[in-house]
Parts: structure tokens; sequence; C-alpha cells
């Protein structure tokens, strides 16, 4: 069975073509990162218009390289949710007018759960249970327990912002490019962790997240070196000290919440996923408190920030109960 995944939730238009073993077949990006610089992030009208744009020679090069046609498609599956609503109506509206022209099913998924799984992408190996997965990108920040290929719970979630999200704000304030957290993490290089002292985000709530606070933290500091006149010497400091508290405090809750269930895996998916520091730290955190516990992150850059890959998985786990439709209402 071949699965045809459609997403175009946000700033990314993206097809891809799964089959039944979660072999992915192709994976077809267009960003749209470079028209978004311009604006230091995502302006949902300009988005929703560049995907229409987009649709149609994503569409042949994903069928290309995967070496098949329309024909061979068993399902479709699109991202109706979460997402940027202009930008839900163009994927949905590509996805249903596609299932009707070739008679092919058309299924609405839900885009945080393509994160979820995302680690199961091209994976030879079974997957242990329970596993606790930390998802985290610009729009969400999540903590799920899932007990089966089809089972999954939330644990936690942000009360406000998600860490891509910050990571994204404090590159902005620091004068770095969108989107942020490949800046950050590129400049931490060049600074000290321990230099600055951020506090520790919502520390009394084990698996819920909270960054917002930590945000006007790194401003006032960013203030003070500029009303000191030794910014520019401290921006790598910034960054540095900034990655440190908020992947420690990512990392830190993953782990309670994967202890609290006895988890033998625990999974980092989502944007931020690509933050080698962030893995390294989970690592870190695994090997010092001797933990049973096997990490994994998605197998491949791609499947980590925005991709289709992940949203035509979800048409082979059959994990949300919408039934087959043709027609997709974005929510
Ligand atoms: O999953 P994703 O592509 O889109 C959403 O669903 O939001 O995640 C994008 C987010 C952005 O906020 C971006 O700054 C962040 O992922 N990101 C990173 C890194 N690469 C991308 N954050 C930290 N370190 C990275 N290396
Ligand atoms: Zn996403």
């Amino acid at each position: 069975m071949l699965v045809l995944g459609i997403e175009s939730s946000c700033d990314e238009t993206a097809i891809a073509i799964v089959n039944q073993k979660f072999e992915v077949l192709s994976n077809v990006i267009a960003s749209q990162i470079l028209d978004h610089q311009k604006t230091m992030g995502v302006v949902p009208e300009t988005a929703a218009r560049l995907h229409v744009s987009k649709f149609d020679p994503v569409l042949k090069k994903a069928l290309n390289e995967a070496g098949v046609t329309m024909k061979d498609i068993d399902l479709i599956t699109v991202s109706n949710r979460p997402g940027l609503i202009g930008c839900l109506v163009t994927g949905c509206t590509f996805a249903s007018t596609l299932g009707l022209i070739h008679n092919i099913p058309v299924v609405g998924v839900n885009h945080k759960l393509g994160h979820v799984y995302s680690c199961l992408l091209d994976l030879k190996e079974e997957i242990e249970f329970p596993v606790v997965v930390l998802s985290v990108s610009g729009g969400h920040n999540e903590l799920y327990l899932i007990n089966s290929l089809n089972e999954y719970k939330e644990l936690g979630k942000t009360l406000d912002d998600a860490a891509g999200e910050c990571y994204d704000k404090v590159a902005k304030m620091l004068g770095l490019k969108y989107p942020g957290g490949p800046e950050i993490s590129r400049l931490a290089e060049f600074g000290d962790s321990k230099s600055i002292k951020f506090p520790d985000p919502l520390p009394h709530q084990k698996m819920n997240f909270s960054f917002s606070g930590l945000k006007t933290n790194v401003k006032n500091k960013i203030q003070e070196f500029a009303e000191n006149g030794n910014l520019e010497s401290n921006k790598a400091n910034i960054a540095s000290s900034f990655q440190y508290a908020i992947n420690h405090n990512l990392s830190k809750k993953l782990l309670y919440a994967a202890t609290q269930f006895n988890s033998n895996e625990v999974h980092l998916v989502g944007g931020v996923s690509a933050n080698k520091n962030l893995r390294s730290m989970i690592l870190e955190k695994i090997q010092k408190k001797n933990l049973k516990i096997k990490f994994r992150h998605p197998l491949n850059f791609n499947f980590c920030t925005d991709n289709a890959a992940m949203i035509a998985l979800l048409g082979h786990l059959k994990l949300d109960n919408q039934k087959a439709q043709s027609v997709i209402i974005p929510q």
C-alpha cells in the first residue's frame, strides 16, 4: 500500500510517498524560508499564496523520485490541523481535488501527530514500548506517552510559547536570521554557556513548559549589555547561555516523564530536534543517571522539520479516527 502525504500547514510545501514498511520513497520539500526571511517570520497570506504556486511541481517531483504514478497511490493524507488557516485550506483543496480526479480516498490528519511518530520513518528496527516523546517545534511543544503504535496520550505541553518560537524570537533580538534555531546554535559554539545564568523556566511543573519568561529574561539581559556598550562582544555568550537554559529544561522534563512511566525509549522530534546540543544533553543525562533508555531522533534532518513523509506515515498507522472522505475540512 502506498500513501501520498501532503503538508502545507505553515511555510513548507511538501509531498511525500511512503510504503507500508514506513520506507520513504520520496520526500520533496519546497521551503519558503528565503521568502519569510525578509519579514523575519511567516506572514500567513504570503505563505498560503506561495503554497498554491508550488503544489504542482512538488507533486511531479515526488512521483518521479518514487518512480510511481497516481495510479499506484492507495490513499492521500493531508495535514488539516493545526496550522495557519489559509495554508491548511490550500493543502486540503489540493488534496481533495487530487482525490476526486484520481478516485483515491483522502483523509485529513493531525500535523502534530505526524511529528510524534516521525522516528518511525525509514527505521529498520522495532520500537520498544512504552515510549515517551518530546515534540518541540516553532508552533508546538508537548510530551506524549506512546504505549503502542496506535495509542498515544498527551502528558504535558507548553502553557505559552513553544521552544522553537523562543529560539526564533531570541535570534531576532540578537539580530540573527529566521529561522532562529540553527542561527543560535551556530553562534552558541563561540560562547560560554555558564557565563549568564538564566532562571530555569517553570521548575515546579514537571511535565508542562513555559518559555515566555525566559524570553523576557534574555530581552532584559540584552538591554543591560546594550546600555553598558558591550552587547556585540557578549552575543555568543547570550546565545550559548540561552541554549543551555532551554535545552536543560527540555531534557530534564523529558527524562522525568520517561522515568515516571518506565519508558524503554525516549524520542525527540519536531524542528528543534535538529539541535545537536539538545541531543547530546539528553544522551548525557541518560548516561549520568545510568538509565536503560534508548534515545532516538528522526533519522534524517528532513524528518525533523515540517515534511510530508510524517503525514503519509499517519495513513499507515490509521491513528486518526476521521473516516476517509473526499472533502476535507481544515480545522
Ligand atoms: O517542525 P518545524 O519545521 O515547524 C513547526 O511545526 O513549527 O519547526 C521549526 C522550528 C523553528 O522554530 C526553528 O527555529 C526550529 O524549529 N529549529 C531549531 C533548529 N532547527 C530548526 N531550533 C533549534 N536548533 C536547531 N538546530
Ligand atoms: Zn511542525
